[in-house]
């Protein structure tokens, strides 16, 4: 299945985040759009062991998640997650990275890891010592499972659950973008062995 008809497409979309500022909505040109970035660095090779030029040639995730400045926060976090991680580095589990802009995880009105319920329950020091340390690393794995869907390809209106568990059903269309979130969704910045990079212009609301 061809994939890059999302870029092809007018993307319309608004914030829906009630704590974040709607974006006016965009309407892009469809006949005016810039071709998507090519395949990168991916070799032809022999059709000999199927497990083996996944190994040796594929490019995965792993290689081009910091690979675009604009989502190197995004992209830091998933490093400091070891399950992320190594699903990134993992030929065999395809995944679709929602990697919001550094610009949108930078106007959240506290830090990912940071749950004002936490803050509500134990005061100003919530994320200090090493019960703090966890509950902090806790939520931003929670923060990044949110923004990773365990499928790709991904087709259009395709209803799926993010990586985390208490996560609402989520699905993107060409014209509305991410749903039911309403993110606009820029651009795809990688397209590799195990999956894709796609760039958001929002945050996810996640719960
Ligand atoms: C990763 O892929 C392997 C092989 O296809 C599969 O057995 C395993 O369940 C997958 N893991 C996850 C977390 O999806
Ligand atoms: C994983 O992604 C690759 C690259 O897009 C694709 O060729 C392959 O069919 C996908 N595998 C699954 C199980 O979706």
């Amino acid at each position: 299945m061809r994939f890059s008809s999302i870029s092809l497409l007018p993307i319309l979309a608004v914030s829906a985040s009630p704590k974040l500022l709607t974006i006016p909505k965009v309407l892009q040109d469809d006949t005016n759009q810039a071709p998507l970035v090519p395949d990168p660095l991916r070799p032809a090779m022999p059709p000999s062991d199927d497990s083996k030029i996944a190994s040796q040639s594929g490019v995965l995730i792993s290689d081009v998640m910091g690979r675009d400045r604009s989502i190197n926060i995004f992209a830091g976090f998933a490093r400091d997650v070891a399950s992320i991680s190594n699903r990134f580095d993992n030929s065999k589990n395809n995944s679709t990275v929602l990697a919001p802009l550094n610009s949108a995880v930078e106007k959240l009105p506290r830090k990912p890891w940071e749950d004002p319920k936490e803050y509500d329950a134990m005061g100003a020091n919530a994320y200090e010592g090493e019960d703090g340390q966890d509950r902090a690393h806790r939520n931003l794995r929670r923060f990044v499972e949110a923004h990773i869907v365990p499928v790709s390809p991904w087709p259009e209106k395709e209803k799926v659950k993010s990586l985390l568990d208490s996560d609402r059903v989520i699905w993107w269309e060409k014209k509305d973008g991410l749903q039911p979130d309403d993110i606009e969704i820029q651009s795809i910045a990688s397209r590799v062995g195990n999956g894709e990079v796609w760039i958001l212009k929002e945050v996810r609301n996640y719960s």
